[in-house]
């Protein structure tokens, strides 16, 4: 067993930004930090164009980045959250600055600022095109100076503590749930270990791993929204899944996608189709620089309206030494797939992305579950409604897991420790002899969500989704109940209720809104919230 005053489950910019402040503040606390891989990975780690925030006061405005964001949103964003992230971002990137995060600057010392989709000026602070890594790389580093953060790596979460493990029927309608840490395997020793906190906060980033095609790694199985909703907290907003228009076009199923930065249109690059023409004119005024879901649907419609695999992303024209100097690692990644960005058209694809909705919290993290807080990826703040303006997310992880402390600071001394949970039982369960059920399974979900619950949606598509998932999820638990536990039954449980979240979702919602599109349904009613509680 292991206690803590604070546990934080993931360790991307979300759960380090919280650690940081809050083992600034309280050296006298132990905080407890768990990641399911090596502390570099996390979807934080593969951020590529930036992080969007007010920065030129001669140019920009905090009014500017709102209205950027909320029309982003699709009518869905909470205008207050909204303004909270946008005013408060510019203080946490400087903040991250003093704690070494480094970002490009222009010959004269200032800051070097691109530009991304849908927003109306150049906002995005980057570190060449691998923005993620650095502030990953800088974010760790902070935190390994705190001798009261313990960072476990290599622990994996199953399930949050709540009064379900003392014995108590716990349903959606029960009031007061209250979490008390977690379960969590350990992989070095295959132990199940109890961690025990005062509070909990929950940090697990995305859940792009459920479609075949996406730009995220490997862990992002959607375990911290899975396993809030197992413990019967609310869940908003799942529909909104965000592919990115332009991840590199590969024939050979490389998982996670490489992402081909909006940045790279930000900086001039033109989409085209296979023959060579423009397209996004006929979509939207912004061209190529619409936002996201305008441009994915775009890319997708005229690839099925040709019989086409890819769109091109046209760079020709582009400065080479510029180019290069702000995106080396695309470059050097396309020239190691035999494509010269600046001689040849790069072929470009939409893929699984972001997911905007996620653990429902408030203006502080809270979640509906009582001493357990959530910030970054696996959360709905209200922020990206129904969808996510570029460059924001890292901006959000930000600003919510600094305000997460805030919140934090304010009960932490009234809280106890709840020793009264049990060990993990693992009675009657048997090694998987068969891991083959498992790898399969995980295929035909991919299989399903791609399929029917991608881009463009239909009543009868999500429909078969749900019957086909509902099959998965049966013979998915009787694996689970029957077997020792595996991070691979895990994901594959978590990624299976995402998919239902995700369908089920969608399937409420009767009209078309941001990254919703039911081609049933193709306008604007005015629904608002899609919620499980
Ligand atoms: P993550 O950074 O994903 O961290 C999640 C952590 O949780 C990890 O440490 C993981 O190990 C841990 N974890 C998960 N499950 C468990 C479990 N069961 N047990 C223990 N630990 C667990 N956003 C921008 O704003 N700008 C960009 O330029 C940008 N580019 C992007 C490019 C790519 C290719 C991708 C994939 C995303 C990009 N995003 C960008 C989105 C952004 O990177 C993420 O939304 C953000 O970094 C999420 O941060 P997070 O802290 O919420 O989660
Ligand atoms: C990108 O660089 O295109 C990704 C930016 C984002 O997802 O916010």
């Amino acid at each position: 067993m292991i206690q803590c005053d604070i546990l934080v489950i993931g360790a991307g910019v979300a759960g380090n930004s919280f650690a940081i402040n809050m083992a600034e503040k309280r050296p006298d606390l132990k905080i407890t930090m768990l990641t399911k891989s090596n502390r570099q990975e996390s979807n934080t780690t593969y951020a590529q164009g930036g992080i969007a925030a007010v920065w030129d006061a001669d140019i920009d405005n905090y009014e500017k980045h709102i209205a950027d964001t909320l029309d982003a949103g699709d009518g869905l964003c909470d205008p207050e959250v909204v303004k909270i992230v946008v005013e408060e971002g510019p203080e946490r990137v400087r903040e991250i600055i003093e704690w070494g995060a480094n970002f490009d600057k222009e010959a004269d010392g200032d800051y070097r600022l691109g530009r991304e989709g849908g927003h109306s000026e150049n906002r995005i602070l980057h570190y060449k095109d691998i923005t993620g890594w650095e502030i990953q790389r800088a974010l760790s580093e902070k935190v390994k100076t705190y001798d009261n953060i313990e960072v476990l790596e290599h622990f994996f979460a199953i399930d949050i503590l709540t009064q379900h493990h003392m014995g108590r029927n716990v349903t959606r309608l029960t009031p007061g749930v209250e979490c008390y840490g977690c379960y969590a395997l350990n992989y070095d020793t295959k132990d199940i270990e109890t961690i025990l906190a005062k509070v909990t906060v929950m940090c697990t980033g995305g859940a792009g791993q459920v479609y075949k095609s996406t730009t995220n790694p490997v862990i992002a199985t959607g375990d911290g929204i899975a396993m809030m909703y197992r413990a019967k907290g609310r869940i908003a907003n799942m529909e909104f899944v965000q592919f990115h228009p332009t991840s590199l076009y590969s024939n050979n199923g490389e998982n996670p996608s490489f992402l081909v930065s909006e940045a790279v249109r930000g900086f001039g690059a033109i989409l085209r189709t296979s023959d060579g023409e423009e397209f996004m004119h006929k979509y939207d005024r912004r061209k190529s620089l619409a936002p996201r879901d305008i441009v994915a649907r775009a890319i997708d419609k005229e690839m099925k309206m040709r019989g086409d695999d890819f769109v091109y992303l046209d760079c020709t024209h582009l400065d080479k030494d510029k180019f290069y100097d702000h995106f080396p690692n695309i470059h050097d990644k396309c020239m190691s797939q035999g494509i010269d960005p600046m001689k040849d058209f790069i072929p470009v694809v939409p893929a699984c992305h972001y997911i905007c909705g996620g653990i429902l919290v408030d203006k502080m993290g809270a979640t509906s579950i009582r001493n357990l807080y959530a910030a970054g990826e696996c959360t709905c703040s209200g922020l990206h409604g129904a969808n996510r303006l570029a460059s924001n997310s890292l901006l959000e992880g930000l600003v919510f897991g600094q305000r997460v402390h805030l919140a934090v600071m304010n009960i932490i001394d009234n809280l106890e420790i709840n020793n009264h949970i049990p060990d993990w039982n693992a009675r009657g369960t048997t090694e998987p002899n068969e891991m083959v059920l498992i790898t399969q399974s995980w295929r035909e979900l991919k299989d399903i969500m791609s399929t029917y619950v991608g881009i463009v949606r239909t009543d009868v598509r999500l429909k078969r989704a749900l019957d086909r998932l509902g099959l998965l999820w049966r013979e998915t638990e009787n694996l689970y109940v029957e077997t020792t536990v595996s991070p691979q039954i895990c994901e594959l449980r978590n990624l299976i209720t995402i998919a239902y979240l995700v369908t089920g979702a969608a399937k409420m919602r009767k009209e078309s809104r941001g990254l919703h599109y039911n081609t049933d349904y193709p306008e604007h009613y005015g629904y608002l919230e899609t919620t499980y509680q």
